[in-house]
């Protein structure tokens, strides 16, 4: 009579120290994210796939650097999210998404609910440090429940994405080269009264600053009871993986 063998334990790899078991084919953000461990980052969805443009969630993999949203786990690798030249990376990535938009956070209906605005207290950011860009972005609220400020889009097409693969919709897309690249809406006037957008599709829920704001409940949840007021970004992204703002 043969014994049976243990089930094979799964690989990790080594994630600030800490081991994280990964299935082969997973990301180290992946599987970080299934393990209850947090790595920065605001591009990255659990349901959809890696996009790559933010760099929020550089980490240093064996010595170099890489997007922990794209880079795939492997058996020992050593992974650190936290060392000061990745803290201090990651605050200049901040500070130019800061500049890029028209990030004023102190009338913004999303404020205390932004997941830009939490990760930016949570990595010490302190001041935009650069020149800010203000665009000038006309808003659209053409449509009867949903009010877009394109001025503080970060381009992470999580609204692209969730219209075109959840929706099926195909609301949204981005246009424009380089640092003129902006959200548009794809409809002939380029309004999205003019789309069949609903407040009820997922992309009317997904993004993470305020740009895609539901008419008639702003500024509904009391200053200490927001999603970040009591708990910082790590923490709340760890507690509810579809942080969506359902
Ligand atoms: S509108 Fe929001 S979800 Fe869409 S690309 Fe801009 S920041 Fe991302
Ligand atoms: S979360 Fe990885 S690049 Fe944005």
């Amino acid at each position: 009579m043969t014994t049976p063998s243990p089930p094979a334990s799964p690989p990790t790899f080594l994630l600030d120290g800490q081991p994280v078991p990964f299935t082969p084919g997973q990301t180290v953000m992946q599987a970080a994210y299934a393990a209850g461990r947090y790595i920065a980052h605001l591009c990255w969805h659990p349901d959809f796939s890696a996009h790559g443009s933010c760099k929020l969630c550089t980490v240093q993999a064996n010595g170099r650097l890489a997007t922990g949203c794209t880079l795939a786990a492997a058996e020992g690798m050593e992974v650190h999210t936290q060392t000061p030249e990745l803290q201090d990376k990651r605050r200049t990535l901040l500070q130019l998404l800061f500049v890029e938009g028209n990030h004023f956070c102190p009338s913004c209906e999303k404020s205390g609910n932004c997941q830009l605005q939490a990760t930016a207290y949570e990595a010490g950011m302190l001041t935009p440090h650069f020149d800010h860009f203000f665009p000038a972005r006309p808003v659209d609220a053409s449509h009867p429940e949903v009010l877009l400020d394109f001025n503080r889009c970060i381009l992470c097409e999580l609204c692209v994405r969730a219209s075109r693969d959840v929706d099926g919709k195909h609301v949204f897309a981005l246009s424009g080269r380089g640092t003129q690249s902006h959200l548009i809406v794809n409809s002939p006037t380029g309004r999205l009264a003019d789309t069949d957008f609903a407040a009820s599709d997922r992309a009317a829920d997904i993004c993470p600053v305020g740009v895609i704001l539901k008419k008639r409940v702003g500024f509904a949840v009391p200053i200490g009871q927001r999603r970040y007021d009591a708990q910082p970004a790590s923490a709340v992204d760890v507690a509810s993986p579809a942080r969506d703002n359902a």
